[in-house]
């Protein structure tokens, strides 16, 4: 087998098993049940940013769901905002800084579910 096939098919195992590798890093359905209970207030249940808290807030939170807009968010970003709260990352600071009520760990979950919306 030549030199140039063998990488051929580096590659290809590499593509088809990429998606698996990338959603490795979080469980969303962890990650939704941690949404339902730290977030749905203000983000709405299914992210759309509809919660009974966000007629009170101004900014409101985002459309979540909103595919474009989430693309242009890096997965650093996400784990960021929520972690260390609106403010740290020049957003408003009524999005909190969740990082003393969530592990690192809860926090990749709920990336993941957030990542399972804007598709
Ligand atoms: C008290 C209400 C409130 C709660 C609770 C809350 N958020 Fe937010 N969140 C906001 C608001 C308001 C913004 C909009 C900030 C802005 O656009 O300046 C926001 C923004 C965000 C953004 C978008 C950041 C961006 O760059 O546009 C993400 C992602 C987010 N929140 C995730 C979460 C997650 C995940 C949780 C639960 C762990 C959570 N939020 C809990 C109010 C809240």
């Amino acid at each position: 087998m030549g030199k140039a096939k063998i990488i051929g098919i580096v590659i290809t195992l590499s593509m088809v098993f990429f998606p698996y590798l990338a959603r490795a890093q979080g469980n969303v359905d962890k990650g939704k049940n941690l949404f339902t209970q730290q977030c749905a207030s203000c983000h709405g249940p299914g992210g759309k940013g509809d919660g009974p808290a966000a007629m009170a807030l101004k900014p409101k939170p985002r459309d979540l769901t909103d595919k474009a807009y989430m693309a242009g968010l890096s997965d650093q970003h996400l784990l960021d905002v929520i972690k260390k709260g609106g403010a740290a990352v020049g957003k408003s600071p009524l999005m909190p800084s969740m990082g003393a009520a969530m592990k690192d760990n809860d926090i990749q979950d709920v990336v993941a579910f957030l990542r399972s919306l804007a598709k």
